[in-house]
């Protein structure tokens, strides 16, 4: 979870990143039509049972729009390999193209990618275009956002307290730590094969080792592979959200919160 975590916390700072940013990815250059079409009529028929024909994603493959990969992919340069190779056991097929079919599909998803950061950027300036009532409507109901927070507890008046562009970065991304308080840490817990359990805050974890701070402040750490891991992050909720949200509802999410008043 902590990998899913910075993984969307970059994509956040790439597609959500501050004007300059936006500027530069849009001012590269736009690929030539003939190619975008060519390649979003295999990309259809090659990656869109798994990518989405919009390469939005779908249930067995990511949304390619918001891969950083296709953000920096000049002309094939990263995907090309992925396409090739596949990623067998992810889910992603290996296949064999020539290079001038690998450059058509580059050339449709940046142009996707474009579209999009265009569609963001615009947005930025705009922030509240959403529509408040449906974003309530999403806080109460598919975001589940009620279950943890509440508009006149926690989140009362955050409409008054942050400007827009800020709002939307701090739910986004949030980093815990209220008002001043440490932001609540991720806890593990540790059940080696032989002796007891331990828990604490998660201090370090790879595909080798977990390392914890127990309650006395001591620092302990187990071989994973000799032990069960569970790990409770509290902002794990809002990494999934990243995955879930459409621009339409994240925009109407930033509406409903900035009517906090
Ligand atoms: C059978 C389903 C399937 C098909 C068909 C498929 N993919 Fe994928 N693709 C996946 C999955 C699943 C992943 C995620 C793999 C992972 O988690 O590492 C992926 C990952 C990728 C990535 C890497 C994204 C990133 O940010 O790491 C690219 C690029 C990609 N696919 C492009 C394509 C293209 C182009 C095609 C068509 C030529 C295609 N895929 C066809 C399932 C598929
Ligand atoms: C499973 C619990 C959970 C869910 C579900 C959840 N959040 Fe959060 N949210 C948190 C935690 C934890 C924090 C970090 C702040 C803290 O430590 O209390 C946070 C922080 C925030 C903040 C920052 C508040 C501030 O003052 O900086 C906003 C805004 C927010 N969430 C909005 C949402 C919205 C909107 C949704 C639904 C789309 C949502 N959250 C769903 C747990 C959750």
């Amino acid at each position: 979870m902590l990998r899913v975590l910075q993984r969307s916390a970059s994509l956040v700072a790439v597609v959500w990143a501050t004007s300059i940013a936006h500027a530069q990815l849009i001012s590269r250059p736009v690929p030539p039509a003939d190619a975008v079409e060519r390649g979003q009529k295999q990309f259809v028929i090659m990656c869109g049972s798994c990518h989405g024909a919009d390469a939005r994603g779908d249930d067995n493959g990511p949304d390619l729009v918001r891969s950083e990969m296709v953000l920096d992919d000049e002309q094939g340069s990263l995907i090309g390999p992925v396409i090739r190779k596949g990623r067998p056991n992810e889910g992603m097929p290996a296949f064999d193209l020539p290079d001038a079919q690998i450059q058509d599909l580059a050339a449709f998803l940046r142009e996707r990618t474009q579209a999009a950061i265009n569609r963001n950027a615009y947005q930025i300036l705009n922030v509240l275009t959403g529509d408040a009532k449906a974003g309530q409507t999403f806080f109460n109901g598919a975001g589940r956002c009620n279950t943890c927070h509440s508009p006149t507890g926690d989140l009362a008046g955050l409409g008054g307290r942050f400007r827009p562009e800020q709002l939307q970065t701090r739910f986004l991304y949030p980093r815990g730590g209220r008002g001043g308080a440490p932001p609540k840490p991720t806890t593990a817990t540790v059940t080696p094969r032989s002796g007891p359990a331990a828990s604490g805050t998660l201090e370090f974890i790879d595909d080798f080792t977990v390392g914890l701070r127990d309650a006395e402040g001591y620092y302990r750490s187990f071989p994973r592979d000799a032990a069960k891991v569970e790990i409770q992050d509290p902002l794990a909720a809002h990494a999934q959200l990243l995955r879930q949200y459409t621009d339409k509802s994240m925009h109407d999410v930033l509406a409903y919160l900035a009517s906090l008043k």
